[in-house]
């Protein structure tokens, strides 16, 4: 779905900048242009990066524990 309707960025988008890396929302504006016009759409593309940093930390977190 589209998170930023400006810059035509995607949840996947997000997702994807997240794995690779990119851990706060400066960066991941700069990297993908999310929330860099309006900024409306900067507290749902926060939520998905958070969403997923955590489960990169849980899957992650599951192999360290195995
Ligand atoms: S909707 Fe993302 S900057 Fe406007």
């Amino acid at each position: 779905m589209y998170v930023c309707l400006c810059n035509a960025v995607t949840d996947r988008a997000i997702r994807e900048a997240a794995a690779r890396g990119i851990d706060t929302m400066d960066a991941l504006a700069a990297e993908t242009g999310v929330g860099a016009c309006c900024g409306a759409c900067r507290p749902l593309a926060l939520q998905i990066l958070d969403e997923a940093q955590a489960s990169s930390r849980g899957f992650h977190g599951a192999i360290a524990a195995a």
